[in-house]
């Protein structure tokens, strides 16, 4: 980037106009699947402001770079700039609570049983990875006693931002990132190494625990999604949240059809008052595939 645009330097770019904002509106709305029906011009600003000062071009320019050039990676890029990657480990605790105390114990059963000879997750929407690692910590617990050579499970992560997903397949925590996380935690599934200035510790996910996990770019909004497996379960939380209403049943309802009979599709806490014919309701955002 830009040396001019680092640190506390504020690129003063022109607010985009409603006619400008409404462009860029429609674009995340077909493509991503976004909702920026609430007003988001804040949003987009702070987001491209940066990038629009870098190229030394306003927002209409932009808007036709983005839709007339294929051969550049900016549209890449624009989406990295528009989603949320908030998430965190072991966010929203009581779920992987509820994921220990209630799904894990029967697919191990079923393994140890000769049922089944494998256990397949995906962390549908998952950011930075720190979802994907939490579910593999804590079914490592539980898949590790099965056998010292192999793990039964495997889990897939997606993400539509290639940033994101980068990052995830990385591994590299910041202290910050990981200070919440228990001691045996750390030391069973991290690597402490110096940063690059030597003045903090960056913490790397070991390799058996990374090795589980495929970090994949996936557009929720694509009508076909290159994925040949069925579910045990499907994390797919605080992503619809963004989405437009009707995006989300599509996205809800193609999901449930990634499940085996008896998988788990887990939303957030908060996304509650989704309905389906295919599954059972077993908790507000908790929903069991049935037959
Ligand atoms: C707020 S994060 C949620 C991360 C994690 N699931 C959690 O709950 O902590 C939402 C993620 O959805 C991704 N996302 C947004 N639109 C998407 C789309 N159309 N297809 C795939 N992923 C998308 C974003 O890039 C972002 O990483």
């Amino acid at each position: 980037m830009d040396q001019k645009v680092q640190g506390n330097f504020q690129p003063n770019i022109q607010k985009p106009s409603d006619e400008q904002y409404f462009k860029y509106k429609l674009l995340v709305e077909n493509e991503l699947g976004l909702d920026w029906s609430k007003e988001k011009k804040y949003l987009l600003h702070g987001r491209l402001n940066a990038r629009l000062f870098e190229l030394g071009i306003n927002y209409d320019q932009y808007y036709d770079l983005l839709i007339n050039d294929q051969e550049t990676k900016e549209k890449e890029l624009f989406y990295n700039f528009v989603t949320t990657n908030k998430t965190e480990f072991f966010r929203e605790p009581s779920i992987f609570l509820w994921i220990r105390d209630n799904i894990l114990p029967p697919l191990r059963e079923q393994i140890v049983s000769g049922k089944k000879k494998k256990i397949r997750f995906w962390s549908a929407g998952c950011s930075s990875g720190e979802e994907a690692y939490s579910l593999s910590f804590e079914t490592h617990a539980m898949a590790g006693m099965l056998s010292h050579e192999k793990e039964p499970y495997r889990i897939l992560a997606t993400d539509i931002n290639t940033q994101a997903i980068v990052s995830a397949y990385k591994g590299i925590y910041s202290h910050e990132l990981v200070k919440n996380l228990p001691q045996s935690v750390l030391n069973k599934f991290f690597v402490p190494v110096p940063s690059n200035d030597g003045r903090s510790k960056l913490f790397v996910i070991k390799d058996f625990i990374k090795n589980l996990i495929q970090f994949r770019v996936l557009n929720f909004l694509d009508e076909h999604y290159p994925i040949a497996t069925q579910f045990d379960i499907i994390l797919c939380r605080n992503v619809l949240y963004y989405f437009k209403e009707e995006v989300r049943k599509v996205v809800f309802e193609k999901m449930l059809g990634y499940l085996n009979p008896g998988g788990y599709l887990i939303l957030s806490g908060t996304e509650t008052g989704y309905r389906t014919r295919t599954a059972e309701k077993i908790r507000p955002n908790i929903f069991r595939k049935t037959n």
